[in-house]
């Protein structure tokens, strides 16, 4: 086997105490690898709550009205400025409506699934975790009954031409951060449809190109590629959105916390700042920093280009390294956020489910023992592997010095398997 490690030593003997930093280490002979000397700088991988961005403090929160009300003319202008600054560094068209909105992602997704839906049939695509998690709501909470669900397993995505974008609503995760997959474009998306598209993109903004025109609710979460708070969610509604919810009144109850209209209008407040509940100012406070610090390293073209770069640091390590591949199958649907990876080894392969898992939570350990990378695991649902996060605030020098203690980790397990 080849470990493509700093300065690997051949047939070492093996040690019985564990080896220094930088020192050699070896089992059963037929692996050499070198525990390498220097970490990461910074080794937070989570795929959410991200890692801050570079050079955050908590100074950086010094500005926040902390104890004053959130509708005090500081409390609002804080939170305008933080809807002007998404709609700045997201591109966001003039004529669409930005909110904050409670309960972070999860609670933008499922007010638009709960305001929207039920007006026509709805076709919704999934291919990971999350995606499944808004089929359950739509199938088995809104027990909604002209419901088409286009799947696709672990590593895929769902035949698009599948889709009816044009007479139906569509529910989709663009960036399906359990499995590294996601869509690469809204081409498949009609520009003349009728029903309305709603599409998680929380760990795809602020890393890929949403194609507005094509998004008729845009929802995602500050923790994720600008490594915010969590708490919060964002929803962007185009006019055609705004329109349903002016026309349609769904047949179930809406909690407060989901209510987007009062009266047969539209509460014009919630997208100016106005919050339908009590938010956290000092999480405001530190997306707005995020956003800023966005706008300093070239805005949306600035975040993506750094998110594509610690992605092909991996990408070009995984084409020469034998024992890992991408999750997933094509490479334009490969996501440059959260990266996920498989065990290729035939002896990994070979054991069975739940020894595989074993095998990636041991190699997940040791990176977090050392040190090295932490929360860098597959997702429960996920098949085994690592999820490294690639996000903007992640740092290329960072991906580049994980990748010889996922050797070094990898190399270690995988000795045990003999
Ligand atoms: C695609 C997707 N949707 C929804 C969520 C849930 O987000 P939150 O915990 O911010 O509500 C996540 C979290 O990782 C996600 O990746």
């Amino acid at each position: 086997m080849r470990l493509d490690g700093p300065k690997p030593e051949a047939y070492m003997r093996q040690r019985d105490t564990p080896p220094q930093r930088g020192a050699p280490i070896c089992k059963d002979g037929d692996i050499a690898m070198t525990k390498p000397a220097a970490l990461p700088r910074v080794n937070a991988f989570s795929s959410g709550p991200c890692a801050k961005r570079p050079g955050w403090s908590l100074k950086a929160l010094s500005d926040a009205p902390l104890g004053r009300s959130h509708r005090a003319k500081v409390g609002k202008t804080k939170l305008k400025l933080a809807i002007d600054l998404t709609r700045e560094v997201l591109g966001v068209p003039a004529d669409y409506r930005i909110g904050i909105v409670p309960a972070s992602d999860t609670g933008a997704v499922e007010m638009a699934l709960w305001s929207l839906l039920g007006a026509r049939g709805v076709d919704m695509v999934a291919w990971e975790s999350f995606g499944e998690g808004w089929v359950t709501d739509v199938v088995k909470q809104l027990k909604l009954t002209d419901v088409r669900t286009i799947t696709a397993p672990y590593g895929e995505l769902p035949n698009l031409k599948k889709v009816d974008t044009k007479t139906r609503d569509v529910v989709f995760t663009w960036n399906g951060t359990t499995s590294g997959v996601r869509v690469p474009d809204a081409d498949w998306i009609a520009a003349d449809r009728e029903g309305l598209t709603i599409c998680d993109a929380t760990s795809a903004a602020f890393a890929q190109d949403l194609d507005w025109a094509k998004l008729d609710v845009t929802t995602f979460s500050w923790q994720k590629v600008l490594g915010g708070e969590a708490a919060h969610g964002m929803i962007i509604l185009s006019p055609r959105a705004v329109e349903r919810l002016l026309t349609y009144k769904p047949a179930w109850p809406l909690p407060k916390i989901f209510r987007m209209t009062s009266g047969g209008k539209l509460i014009e407040g919630i997208f100016v700042g106005e919050t339908i509940n009590t938010p956290s100012m000092l999480c405001v406070e530190d997306y707005i920093d995020a956003l800023n610090w966005a706008k300093k390293v070239g805005g949306l073209a600035g975040l993506m280009k750094r998110a594509d770069a610690n992605t092909r640091a991996l990408a070009s390590w995984v084409k020469k390294t034998p024992w890992i591949d991408f999750l997933a199958v094509k490479p334009k649907t490969r996501s440059n956020t959260s990266v996920c990876l498989k065990f290729t080894d035939p002896k990994v392969v070979a054991l069975d489910a739940a020894k595989q898992a074993d095998f990636a939570k041991a190699v997940v350990a040791i990176l977090e023992k050392e040190g090295a990378g932490l929360d860098l695991g597959h997702y429960r649902d996920a098949p085994p592997g690592l999820r490294i996060w690639c996000g903007a605030t992640v740092q290329t020098r960072d991906v580049k010095a994980l990748i010889p203690w996922i050797e070094y980790a990898f190399a270690t397990e995988r000795a045990k398997l003999g």
